[in-house]
């Protein structure tokens, strides 16, 4: 896909669910545009100089696949969502960094038809994550000193406040986080051949402590974005 709004090649589309999670970056857009595609206003403009553009999706999958969509249509050429995740995973620590190598939904089951969880028609609904992005990301979240884990995230339209729902998911997809978007951007971008990557900050851990430790640690998490998307365009 070329031109679209920006009319221009290799832009990178950033994206997040919360405003807290993309703020700084808009912030940072030089010479920003407003648009609305697919009912989602997306600011295009400049950011260290490289063409970008950024949308807050709302939380949840089909606010994420109808944003994920919306930025395609507008010209992106590869996709970043950053944002916040529970840690589900051995030895995840709220404050540690988790880039996906792929990403499922945790919440699709129709096992009853003798189908794996997670799996529809055979295929993972979901997607797997392109490296280069996905390396750029993890170079710059270490530059911040985070503990950077690198491994699959399980997206689901439930916030997980349950040492057992967080057991099993990890268990049933080996997966390090939970969240509630990475797997819908995933498999929309797979479907669209757009290459994306995602990092999620560990805000809590999906237990009885989470929605404390999540509203805590998402006031932090404006500049870390900021800085690792910074990082990630300084390398292309
Ligand atoms: N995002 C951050 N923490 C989460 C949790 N515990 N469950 C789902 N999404 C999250």
């Amino acid at each position: 896909m070329t031109d679209g709004v920006t009319g221009r090649r290799g832009v990178i589309a950033l994206m997040g669910a919360m405003d807290v999670e993309v703020a700084a970056i808009r912030q940072a857009i030089c010479q920003p545009r407003l648009v609305t595609v697919l009912g989602c206003e997306i600011t295009s403009g400049l950011l260290d100089g490289h063409p970008v553009l950024l949308a807050e999706s709302g939380i949840g999958k089909v606010n994420a696949s109808l944003t994920t969509a919306a930025l395609a249509q507008a010209g992106a050429t590869s996709l970043v969502f950053v944002g916040v995740a529970g840690g589900v995973g051995p030895g995840i620590q709220v404050g540690d960094a988790v880039v996906a190598t792929s990403l499922v939904q945790h919440d699709v089951d129709i096992t009853v038809f003798g189908h794996a969880p997670g799996v529809i028609s055979g295929v993972l609904a979901g997607g797997v994550a392109d490296s280069g992005l996905s390396d750029a990301l993890a170079a710059g979240a270490r530059a911040l000193n985070a503990t950077v884990h690198r491994g699959i995230i399980a997206s689901g339209d439930q916030f997980i406040t349950s040492p057992d729902r967080a057991a099993a998911i990890a268990q049933q997809f080996d997966a390090m986080a939970v969240e509630m978007e990475g797997a819908a951007v995933a498999q929309v971008c797979t479907r669209l051949g757009l290459p994306f990557a995602v990092l999620r900050w560990i805000s809590d851990t999906a237990d009885g402590h989470a929605e404390t430790d999540f509203g805590q640690f998402v006031q932090k998490i404006a500049q870390l974005d900021l800085a690792v998307v910074k990082q990630l365009l300084s390398t292309r």
